[in-house]
């Protein structure tokens, strides 16, 4: 048994999510979690909405609201959807609770006084109107390498080179249009060359462990190459107050700073809520714990360096030491991440996502009119993995209809229908003969082989390995044939028991080792079979109060609690055959999978367009 901590990207609350969000960090890390609790391990999977910086003013104001109305709103939202998608938190909370104010201050405070945050002055874009920070992004002008219009503060798309905001010729703000002014202004920075050898040894360490993805490691060891003290404080009046700074109401913490800190408050959190506060320790105190960090590619940076570089300016472990008489903070000597789990992205009929021009396909939208577990299929058999993958309508339909309604679904149906017919209830078997015997090896051997793969990060491959063996026990059907065994003689009768008891061992082993991937239909699946439909454990939203009120400035105030996502998820089976009892009653089965119309793939590209110019290539 071992202490895993799984812990997934925090989800932006500037709108509700789409289902390319959810395939990056959400089902991915829910898989994971959902096998790795089955295999006999501890596991503790948190998360929560990421309510700073600037999308969320710019969204704000876009609708007329606070940020906090803004935040709060779709906090609610999303904490919804993830529900509705089965995501097993065990806690799901967000960044604006008192008790994440109160970690992030004090990770600040312990890396600035380790002697890793340094102050700096530097030049900053701000909004004359506003008087807040335009981050580079939202900056765009004229690219001066190439003289492309259109290029970011950050870089031009249309040359590919990384630009500052003052290299831009005619800058401008995305936000309003006016023009940005540069201003000098003081920040603290986190002085990454002082960590950049300690951050190198532990990717060094990481690499011989031989599991990270390859490219996801290369591109993290290549970021040290040029590293640069990175600003950890903004200006803008929207996050967390700065410690020291209280006096400076404009200068927050950075969003990235704050954000990843979650993982380890969100546990704290956890701990608190459950009764036991100190119990988070063991996920991140004893050296011996795994954790694995669940997120799309544009995550990489801020998972590989720059939260390994709070954590080891935390524990006082770069080239300064840490400073006597502080060296950890209050929280100890912290786990830097097992291993940075990063897919790539996914597109939608061949284009990028994108809220602004109508290319997305909401959560909520989609749960509307499909199955959750019909999404979590097309994510886990055509996900971006390893690499881009394109969700289309037409590959949505083909999926649902050829493989999980005539592949699974039809296989648990047949075999329920006959046991129903001709003996009501699991029936007892006679003498195994040898094609019995192969199904049911080939079968339990899945458990190693699904469960192996889901621990390497290779879900396509579980999927297709379990669905594989969903294939043998349907070909099995067709070479014994017990719908043609229709005597009353003994021989034919016991031959029949025979064949419909393997069936019946087959579908549970197989719901089971489907079960992190389509958790929904594991428990109506084992419904039909007669148990009590509770296999897979579902998360739950729990209206919870405020824990620390007083760690949040005045704009929370009167907000007294938040909803949360979480579960009792111990009660799982565990990973591997659990033999079927003879005798449990069959009842005649509804379909566990609905098939699509092909029709809906028509409507829905009607539905978007329109609304999707040809030429939109933007985020
Ligand atoms: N909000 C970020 C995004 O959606 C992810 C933050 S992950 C975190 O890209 F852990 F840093 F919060
Ligand atoms: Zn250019």
């Amino acid at each position: 048994m071992t202490h895993i901590l799984s812990a997934v990207a925090w989800p932006y609350a500037n709108g509700p999510r789409h289902i390319g969000h959810v395939a990056g960090f959400g089902v991915p890390s829910d898989v994971f979690s959902r096998y790795m609790r089955m295999a006999g391990h501890d596991v503790l999977m948190v998360s929560g909405t990421d309510e700073h910086g600037t999308p969320i003013l710019v969204a704000a104001d876009e609708e007329g609201l606070s940020a906090r109305e803004l935040a709060d709103r779709n906090n609610r939202l999303i904490v919804e959807d993830l529900v509705a998608l089965g995501l097993s938190y065990d806690l799901f909370t967000r960044t604006t609770a008192g008790n994440h104010y109160h970690v992030v201050q004090d990770m600040f405070t312990t890396v600035r006084d380790n002697g890793y945050m340094v102050q700096q002055v530097t030049r900053s874009a701000i909004s004359p109107s506003t008087g807040r920070t335009l981050p580079d992004r939202y900056i765009e002008g004229t690219c001066p390498i190439c003289g492309a219009e259109g290029a970011r503060g950050d870089q031009c798309d249309t040359c590919g080179n990384q630009l500052d905001p003052t290299d831009l010729i005619s800058p401008r703000s995305r936000i309003n249009g006016e023009t940005p002014e540069f201003v000098e202004t003081t920040h603290w920075f986190l002085d990454l060359p002082a960590l950049a050898q300690a951050l190198g040894a532990w990717l060094d360490e990481r690499e011989a462990s031989g599991t990270w993805r390859p490219n996801v490691i290369k591109f993290s060891q290549n970021l040290l190459g040029d590293i640069r003290p990175r600003a950890m404080t903004r200006d803008i009046d929207w996050g967390i107050p700065v410690p020291g700074w209280e006096d400076q109401p404009t200068k927050r913490l950075y969003v990235w700073f704050d954000a990843v800190i979650g993982y380890l408050s969100a546990s704290v959190e956890w701990a608190r809520r459950s009764g036991d506060p100190e119990a988070w320790r063991v996920w991140w105190n004893d050296p011996q714990a795994l954790s694995y960090y669940f997120m799309g590619k544009d995550n990489i940076v801020f998972h590989s360096q720059i939260w390994p570089a709070e954590l080891l300016g935390y524990n006082g472990q770069g080239s300064r030491a840490g400073l006597p008489g502080v060296g950890p903070g209050e929280l100890g000597v912290l786990d830097l991440p097992t291993e940075v789990v990063s897919s790539e992205f996914l597109t939608m009929e061949g284009k990028k996502f994108s809220s602004s021009h109508g290319i997305v396909i909401y959560v909520r939208d989609f749960l509307q009119r499909y199955q959750a577990d019909a999404l979590r299929y097309f994510i886990c058999a055509a996900g971006p993995e390893t690499a881009d993958a394109d969700f289309t309508w037409a590959e949505f339909v083909r999926r649902t209809n050829g493989e999980l309604v005539a592949g699974w679904g039809n296989l648990v149906n047949r075999t329920a229908s006959m046991i129903h017919k001709r003996f009501g209830q699991i029936p007892e078997p006679a003498e195994l003969e040898d094609i019995d015997r192969a199904l049911l090896d080939a079968i339990e051997a899945g458990f190693t082989s699904v469960g192996d793969l889901i621990a390497q990060h290779r879900q396509k491959a579980a999927l297709g390995e379990a669905m594989r063996l969903v294939g043998e026990a349907n070909k099995y059907v067709a070479d014994t044939q017990p719908f043609k065994l229709k005597g009353e003689d003994p021989a034919t009768q016991a031959r029949l028991a025979t064949v419909l008891h393997t069936l019946a061992q087959a579908v549970t082993d197989l719901n089971l080792m489907l079960s992190p991937f389509l958790p929904h239909a594991a428990n109506d699946v084992d419904r039909v079979l007669g148990g009590s439909g509770r296999i897979a454990p579902m998360p739950r939203i729990e209206e919870v109060d405020e824990l620390d009120p007083d760690h949040l400035p005045e704009a929370f105030d009167g907000r007294t609690g938040y909803p949360i996502i979480t579960g009792d998820y111990q009660d799982a089976p565990t990973w591997g055959r659990h033999p079927v009892t003879v005798g449990t009653p069959v009842a005649k089965p509804a379909p566990v999978f609905t098939k699509l119309d092909e029709s809906i793939v028509e409507a829905e590209l009607a539905r978007y367009a329109g609304s999707v110019p040809d030429d939109v290539t933007g985020s």
